[in-house]
């Protein structure tokens, strides 16, 4: 048996593979996002100790027995959250989430040096980890001089289990401080954010061991002291990790909080210029190409607040066939990175008529976002990444209507796994399961198709043109905000 837990933005999921990798049980615990000023976003890393506890005592309930017999242990998590810790280990802060955009300015302060591209291979995005601490010396200068530890999400979950200061490099490539190309850590970007190396944990491979299970929490957990603990990934490599997207040109969407299209490289191929990230895979020699849609499911929550609807109802009111385009939806709730780069750029709907009732709103958004992979998939293009189809993965794909506007936006078949659980902690668990030595990589297969869902041909113009439009909307309407 082998145990996966992703550490997610809306909630821990843990899930028990056994050794022909079935899905013996998975169980959530949610978590709560605070905003205390506009374009924050925190959680208490106590809160994810909580939950992690929650979810696994869910399995305990269900599968004592598999529990028990778990040989390794994966971890996944939302990337690029600061988790700030002091000389005995105590928490100096609320960690600053990946979605969080204060440091937008430190951002693009850091991203004016050179070397920051020249060595992370990638822009240094507001949300990622270096300028959130820039941030943090400037307006807290008290918890910036005893932060001894800087601790990636998933890495303080790891520092809980087995007591060791350990990331991996697939979320470390996420920080703006590793040398993506070279697998380390840079002393030169860490200089230039005023950091030290003694702050960084140590790197392992994502398949390789971190740690073991220490003895007093397996007893409190129900699980074997010493239990191996693999290095795990950031959640779009674990997704990968999941969906057998390992090999060059290997691709999946995921519609979670945040939207991703990723595809896997066998080399090191970045290009900041196309607001692409490039980051370390969580296996060795591989890396990975990903546009990044900061609100995906996002912003279909916020119109499912807003009309005191389910966003499950409000995409099943659309019915499963693709409605013609209407107007131009930009998703830009929390700005966006790929491909602009911008912390300030708010949301907007084009073409509201009498006519536009909630279903038409709803249809506008998921085509909004249809068209922000769209862009994503240009922009992998640009930095020389091809993709044939897409995996669709997350919460969001279970809407048929979503995936049919996102095939034809593309103009690419979007296949819909038969299993539905294949995403990040099932990717944690496969990790677990290569870290404590029971199987090579080859074990990390693609899911069966259940369904391919194939771009609309009537529509497929009419999308192209709406497209175009789309194109022409945030220049329109950039001059009208801060
Ligand atoms: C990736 C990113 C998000 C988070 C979501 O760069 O910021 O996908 O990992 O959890």
């Amino acid at each position: 048996m082998y145990l996966g837990i992703d550490l997610g933005t809306s909630g821990v999921k843990a899930l028990i593979i056994d050794d022909d990798q079935s899905i013996v049980a998975s169980a959530v615990a949610d978590l709560a996002v605070s905003r205390p000023a506009a374009g924050w976003s925190e959680q208490d890393p106590a809160d994810w100790i909580t939950a992690t506890k929650s979810a696994i005592g869910k399995l305990r309930a269900k599968k004592p027995a598999e529990l028990a017999d778990v040989k390794g242990i994966g971890l996944s998590g939302q990337m690029h959250g600061a988790t700030l810790l002091d000389r005995a280990d105590r928490v100096l802060r609320p960690c600053i989430l990946w979605n969080d955009t204060r440091a937008h300015a430190e951002a693009a302060a850091l991203d004016a040096d050179p070397r920051f591209r020249a060595l992370s291979g990638n822009i240094v995005f507001p949300g990622f980890t270096a300028p959130k601490l820039v941030w943090v010396k400037d307006n807290e200068p008290d918890i910036f001089s005893k932060t001894a530890k800087v601790l990636l999400p998933k890495d303080y979950l790891r520092l809980w289990l087995t007591g060791e200061f350990v990331s991996e490099m697939s979320d470390a490539s996420g920080t703006s401080w590793l040398d993506v190309g070279e697998r380390s850590w840079s002393s030169e970007l860490l200089a230039a954010s005023d950091m030290e190396p003694r702050q960084m944990p140590r790197l392992v491979e994502g398949s390789q061991v971190s740690g073991g299970l220490r003895a007093t929490l397996a007893n409190e957990l129900g699980m074997e002291p010493g239990t191996v603990v693999a290095g795990g990934a950031g959640d779009n490599a674990a997704t990968a990790i999941g969906m057998g997207t390992v090999g060059e040109g290997a691709a999946f969407v995921s519609l979670g909080t945040s939207g991703v299209l990723f595809a896997a490289n066998n080399a090191y191929r970045p290009n900041p210029e196309s607001a692409v990230h490039t980051f370390c895979h969580a296996v060795p020699d591989s890396w990975h190409q990903m546009g990044v849609i900061l609100s995906a499911t996002d912003t279909l929550n916020w119109f499912a607040v807003i009309t005191s609807q389910s966003a499950a109802a409000l995409t099943a009111e659309l019915g499963d066939a693709l409605h013609a385009p209407q107007g131009v939806f930009l998703p830009y709730l929390s700005g966006e990175r790929t491909p602009h780069n911008d912390a300030g750029i708010r949301g907007v709907l084009t073409g509201i008529s009498h006519t536009t009732d909630r279903a038409a709103i709803t249809a506008s958004i998921l085509q909004g976002i249809a068209f922000a992979f769209r862009d994503s998939l240009e922009a992998l293009g640009a930095a020389g990444t091809s993709v044939d189809r897409l995996l669709a993965s997350g919460g969001g794909s279970r809407s048929v209507y979503w995936l049919r506007a996102i095939a034809t936006a593309l103009n690419k078949p979007v296949d819909i796994p038969a299993a539905g659980d294949v995403g990040a902690a099932f990717g944690a668990a496969r990790l677990g399961m290569l870290a404590a030595g029971e199987a090579s990589l080859s074990a990390c297969t693609p899911p069966d198709i259940d369904q391919t869902i194939e771009p609309d041909v009537e529509l497929r113009s009419a999308f192209e043109d709406a497209y175009q439009l789309y194109r022409k909307t945030y220049p329109a309407i950039r001059s009208t905000m801060s």
